[in-house]
């Protein structure tokens, strides 16, 4: 996360200031590391947040039908943690937001938007939290770290969560890695996506997957991507939730073949996500596969050559406050 100075929001035409952060959408979990792994990547969120004498809230983007403009907006009630916890008073707000990340389809749009309300909200007092109690916050929020530290720090992050503290390391991938999602034309709840889940599981799945995470790590860590086919093998969700996505078994079984390194549902899905090698070059024959096997079981998606965001979320300092979000925006998207 980059911040700015103390005090440095920028001066909007009414005279207020206003603050700018761009916030990655992410993955979770990557297999085996549930609740522990995340991934940012490069498609992004927006958020203007200013001081106002009454609260206005202004959604862009296809992604935002049905959200709430007034003051039960997440990233309404997610700022006012911000200033409730640094001993401030800002109850009405201008906010604006565009997003370009699906919503309720396992990329992260939940976490994006609890994480762009904390960093914007924290440069709009001048940066009285540090980015280690924004992850607190947010982990609690979410109540799991993984796609929280990653829209916040970037990269692929390591975390953890255990009911009072989160903790993360940060790892950023050589650059021959590529992101394959398919995206499932239809919404997936996280909530129904856990509810699948047992309360218990065996030790041997458990085992399971402390391996299989541990060397997926190890394999990000060396560059050995020839590892990660063996390692991205998860027992401990994704059999859980494949009744919830037809062709998802198939997907994971089968993806390595058409070049995939290594494949698994992205977060609590419904997307599917293929880890490629740039350099292999077998990713038309990998996207025919996905999309094949899915509208095989009857289910349209849509496929986005995606890669890793090492920034996290980041306090624009060139956006003018003087034009809309959107006409900040332009020119901005997928960079
Ligand atoms: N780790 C979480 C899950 C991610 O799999 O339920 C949800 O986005």
């Amino acid at each position: 996360m980059s911040l700015p100075g103390s005090g440095s929001g920028h001066a909007s035409v009414s005279g207020s200031p206003k603050v700018y952060v761009k916030v990655p959408a992410s993955t979770a979990n990557l297999g085996p590391g549930f609740d522990a792994l995340g991934m940012a990547l490069n498609l992004y969120a927006w958020i203007e947040m200013g001081i106002a004498p009454a609260t206005e809230i202004r959604l862009y983007g296809d992604q935002m039908s049905g959200v709430p403009t007034d003051k039960s907006n997440l990233i309404y009630k997610v700022a006012q943690q911000v200033f409730d916890k640094a001993g401030v008073s800002h109850p009405e707000l201008d906010i604006a937001m565009y997003s370009d990340i699906p919503l309720t389809r396992g990329l992260g749009s939940s976490a994006s938007a609890i994480v762009g309300a904390l960093v914007a909200a924290n440069a709009l007092i001048g940066n009285k939290l540090s980015s280690h109690e924004l992850f607190q916050m947010a982990s609690a929020l979410e109540k799991h770290p993984d796609n929280v530290s990653a829209s916040l720090f970037g990269g692929l992050t390591v975390a953890f969560w255990d009911g009072e503290r989160a903790e993360h390391l940060r790892i950023v991938p050589d650059d021959r890695l590529d992101i394959l999602v398919a995206i499932p034309r239809f919404e997936l709840a996280t909530e129904k996506a856990r509810h699948v889940l047992p309360e218990q599981v065996p030790m041997k799945d458990a085992v399971f997957n402390i391996g299989h995470a541990s060397l997926l790590v190890a394999a990000f860590c060396t560059g050995r991507y020839d590892m990660i086919r063996h390692a991205m093998k998860d027992a401990i969700h994704q059999p859980y939730r494949a009744p919830l996505i037809p062709g998802m078994t198939d997907i994971l079984q089968r993806a390595e073949e058409h070049g995939a390194l290594g494949v698994a549902l992205s977060g609590a899905g419904p997307t599917l996500l293929a880890l490629v090698n740039r350099k292999e070059g077998r990713g038309a024959e990998l996207e025919r596969f996905l999309l094949d096997t899915l509208r095989g079981q009857g289910i349209e998606a849509d496929t986005m050559w995606l890669q890793v965001s090492a920034e996290g979320a980041t306090v624009l300092t060139h956006f003018d406050p003087g034009v809309s979000l959107i006409d900040n925006v332009k020119g901005n998207v997928r960079t």
